[in-house]
């Protein structure tokens, strides 16, 4: 699928049915996983337990940032592009730059996330399958923060 050619309206339907969608299942299920996780290996691993410091702040902060697109982003994207006000397209400018800085941040929790981790994949089996759903969390924002900030946002803010 060439994700450059499809409409705005279908290109945020697969953000969301792709991306948010994960996210929302996936985050809560691996907060239960690490903790569970701890529970069972947090006295012989510490780091566990800063890597759940760092997951939970980038927990809440993508919940935020997922809500913001959705309620906020998207439809003055939808605004902006039937109406073309001038007012609009200078609010979706804002929005898209406090979009990209809020992109910024989730990849420096995903950095610290992937420090620890790595540092931990010597561990035990037991550790194995938390890893795994880490590398996966993190290859899905990469595609997901990639489709935003090269696809949508530029298309978004072409008139
Ligand atoms: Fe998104
Ligand atoms: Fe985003």
């Amino acid at each position: 699928m060439n994700m450059k050619k499809l409409p705005l309206s279908e290109l945020i339907e697969e953000i969301i049915e792709t991306h948010h969608k994960f996210l929302r299942e996936e985050l809560p299920s691996l907060l239960d996983l690490l903790e569970k996780v701890i529970t069972q290996e947090g006295s012989n691993f510490p780091k566990l337990h800063d890597l759940k410091k760092v997951f939970v702040a980038f927990f809440i902060d993508v919940n935020a940032h997922l809500t913001r697109e959705e309620n906020i982003l998207f439809p003055l994207i939808f605004r902006a592009h039937t109406q073309k006000l001038t007012a609009h397209v200078a609010q979706l400018r804002n929005l898209i730059a406090i979009m990209e800085e809020e992109h910024d941040k989730i990849d420096q929790e995903i950095d610290q996330m992937r420090e620890i981790y790595l540092s931990l994949s010597s561990a035990p089996s037991s550790l194995q399958g938390l890893i795994k759903r880490f590398v996966a969390l993190e290859e899905d924002m990469r595609q997901h923060t990639h489709k935003e900030n090269e696809i949508l946002f530029p298309k978004a803010l072409t008139f």
